[in-house]
């Protein structure tokens, strides 16, 4: 059972929030000045022997402090990475340590904020962590709610992500009718398919896929960015004649947001060198070399994840990815149809993930009245696109992008039949 102690927490692959119940409403904790959200990521500042957390880790990176940046650490979780140990500022940490750090840094500023002691969490879950692998996903579960208790909870409940932003926004499916909640956030998208009933609602189905923004990035990056570096390029054979292609598996992990703070090692640097000295096309692999020696590849998504909102924004049918921090006047241009190319694979997983959803509920796609979308990912058109399609004689509505979940749990934080 909930108590009035507890701290409802959307720990996010991209962005958390955190809140309480005041006076019988959601209250969101300001994490960082004017925000109610705060970007998950972490810089340890070498110079300054201290953890930078969220918007300064992200400047930190981005002014080249001597540091290491981290982000979508919660893709790791459930991973072997995991217990990957790591010597920095003074300390051995694994990414237990690590994540721990980042939620107890959130319990120690809403308990600023909301002059109390929170002794129980109620976390936000995806539906699956890893959709597909049950060992993995259980390991998942049993790896955060590690995190939480090192991060000084006491006690840790679980709530499915789309469940709680069902529970916040069912006002916005009519009443009886079958409404769908879409978040596609930046590492898993998420369903549930609920009706609204009173003052609440009816759960049908719940389902997920490990499928978000921060693979939409790296799909480009793959596409757009990497064979700038190398990718697909001929390696002269060092036993014999004849070529090779390029290692792929280094540009996936370069492209990869948590993958890349395992690349900076001296293994990795010694192999890259050898490529670089074996290469046909040696300025490829001058640059791949120059963006691990000066650590840039967190910088390198950050402008591919710049580009893809741009994009899928703007009016224009182009947008530039800005790589001149890498090589003065290096960008990548790509265009409306190269985004929907690189990302045709995820949108329809996502597709085919709503479309199971149904299925589980025993319900055909014309009785869902309403399709609410959550998560920065649903602004995405593509995502959108990809509802319409299935689903063309509902209601597409629009909940808050980054609070929708937060606000649900900490609903239910207050609600005595906390699972
Ligand atoms: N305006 C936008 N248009 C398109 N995508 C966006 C926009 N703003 C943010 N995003 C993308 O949304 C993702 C983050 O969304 P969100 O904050 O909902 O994820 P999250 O809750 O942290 O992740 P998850 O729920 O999967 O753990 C990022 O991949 C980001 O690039
Ligand atoms: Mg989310």
């Amino acid at each position: 059972m909930a108590k009035s102690n507890t701290l409802a927490i959307d720990f996010g692959t991209s962005n958390s929030a955190a809140g309480i119940m005041v006076n019988g409403k959601p209250y969101l904790v300001e994490l960082e000045a004017g925000k109610t959200t705060i970007p998950t990521s972490l810089f340890f500042d070498f110079e300054g022997q201290k953890i930078l957390f969220g918007k300064p880790a992200n400047k930190a990176l981005i002014e080249g402090y001597e540091g290491r940046f981290m982000r979508a650490l919660k893709s790791i979780l459930g991973t072997s990475l995991m217990r990957e140990k790591r010597r920095m500022m003074g300390e051995t940490l694994d990414f237990i340590d690590i994540i721990s750090r980042f939620l107890k840094e959130i319990k120690t500023r809403a308990e600023r904020a909301c002059h109390q002691e929170f002794d129980t969490a109620l976390s936000g879950r995806p539906v699956y962590f890893h959709s597909g692998n049950a060992v993995k996903d259980a390991q998942a579960l049993a790896d955060l709610t590690q995190c939480y208790l090192k991060a000084g909870f006491r006690d840790v409940h679980f709530m499915y992500e789309p469940e709680a932003a069902a529970i916040a926004n069912h006002a916005l499916s009519d009443d009886g009718k079958a409404g769908l909640i879409v978040d596609i956030g930046g590492g898993t998208s998420d369903f549930c398919l609920f009706k609204s009933k009173g003052t609440g609602i009816d759960i049908l189905a719940s389902h997920g896929v490990r499928v978000g923004g921060t693979n939409f990035d790296k799909s480009i990056s793959v596409d757009h960015v990497m064979p700038l570096l190398g990718k697909g390029s001929d390696i002269r054979n060092e036993m014999g004649a004849g070529t090779l292609t390029a290692p792929n598996g280094l540009f996936q992990d370069l492209a990869t947001w948590e993958k890349i703070p395992f690349l900076y090692s001296a293994d990795t640097r010694r192999m890259v060198k050898n490529l670089h000295h074996l290469a046909v096309e040696k300025p490829l692999f001058a640059r791949l070399e120059s963006v691990l020696t000066h650590e840039l590849a967190h910088e390198m998504a950050f402008a591919v994840e710049h580009g893809k909102i741009r994009l899928n924004k703007g009016l224009n049918d182009h947008s530039m990815i800005d790589l001149g921090f890498v090589e003065n006047g290096l960008n990548v241009n790509i265009s409306k149809q190269d985004l929907t190319g690189s990302l045709a694979a995820h949108a329809q997983k996502i597709q085919d993930c709503a479309k199971e959803t149904l299925v589980l509920a025993g319900l055909p796609a014309t009785s869902v009245a309403s399709v609410i979308l959550v998560g920065g990912s649903s602004l995405m058109s593509v995502v959108e696109r990809a509802m319409m399609d299935i689903f063309p004689t509902a209601t597409l509505k629009y909940a808050d992008a980054f609070t929708a979940i937060v606000d649900g749990l900490v609903i239910s934080s207050a609600d005595k039949n906390l699972r």
